[in-house]
């Protein structure tokens, strides 16, 4: 099947490692441009060589802290004038702890907040307006099946989950005329740096080893095995083809049978 990404610009967040590193591959793979931002410039170049060098596309990036609100303007600027245009944007960016509620400071709420979620609006925000005008946009964000079924020891990423899908939903409506259609995908456990700091995180608050914390979730999901990036960042490739073309507003979720809910 052709998914239509021979060519497009994909702007990817959080993306030299994790899932959207994984993304970005795969994108590549599928013949996507590609431009990736995350704050750690050697592992963005690092991500971009290597993509280059097993793909016939083009990649360029650009180092810069989301949690800055300057910044979202100033990479969807840099990402323009490198390419002309964005096709694509995968919102991927993320890093929010859990821990026991009553331990968990306003701090990692807000951090939770301003990442996760403004980000990603804010991201969002200054895409669409060359989305608009070009009548093409295709915009897939990372979100998690926490925010479907919140995880007690999750809740500040959770938070952010849910609010980004009341977004996604929303904001899918306000854009349909305009050829842009936004999606999300909501993996559980997969197996990338994040998930390892946030069990050994709960690991410590919680006086447990990371295995048993580990198997702890594990029990929770029938197939009874973390994902790989690869797996999550096949849907998002999806969701950015044209074989997706007729879905928006919604989200997948791909978490090894662990949410409880009709799809
Ligand atoms: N792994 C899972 O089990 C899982 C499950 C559900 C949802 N998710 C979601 O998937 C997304 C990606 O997670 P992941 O597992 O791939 O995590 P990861 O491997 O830790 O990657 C996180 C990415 O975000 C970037 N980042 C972090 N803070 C940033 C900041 N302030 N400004 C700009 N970029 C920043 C990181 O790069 P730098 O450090 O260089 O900035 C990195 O590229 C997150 O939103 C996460 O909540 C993950």
């Amino acid at each position: 099947m052709d998914l239509g990404l021979e060519g497009k610009i994909a702007l990817i967040t959080g993306g030299n490692k994790g899932l959207g590193a994984a993304s970005a591959e795969r994108l590549a793979a599928e013949g996507a441009n590609l431009f990736l931002t995350a704050r750690n410039s050697a592992d963005l170049e690092k991500t971009a060589a290597n993509i280059v060098g097993r793909h016939s596309v083009e990649a360029a990036f650009l180092a810069a802290d989301l949690t800055d609100p300057a910044s979202a303007d100033i990479i969807v600027a840099s990402a323009l004038e490198r390419f002309g245009r964005i096709d694509i944007l995968v919102n991927c960016a993320g890093a929010s702890q859990g821990g026991v509620f009553w331990d968990i400071p306003d701090q990692v709420w807000q951090d939770s907040m301003e990442l996760k979620f403004m980000a990603t609006i804010r991201m969002i925000r200054a895409v669409i307006p060359q989305m608009r005008t070009h009548e093409y946009g295709r915009i897939v964000t990372i979100v998690g099946n926490t925010g479907q079924q919140p995880n007690p020891r999750m809740l500040p990423g959770a938070a952010a989950n849910a609010a980004l899908l009341a977004v996604t939903k929303g904001l899918a409506d306000e854009v349909a005329q305009d050829g842009v259609v936004v999606n999300a995908v909501n993996p559980g456990p997969t197996r990338t740096e994040r998930w390892n700091t946030l069990m050994e995180n709960l690991a410590s608050s919680t006086n447990q080893s990371v295995k048993d914390v580990e198997s702890g979730f594990m029990k929770e999901i029938p197939m009874n095995r973390l994902a790989s990036p690869d797996e999550i960042a096949r849907i998002v490739t999806f969701l950015a083809s044209d074989a997706a073309a007729n879905m928006t507003g919604t989200s997948i979720t791909a978490d090894g049978g662990w949410t409880k809910a009709l799809p």
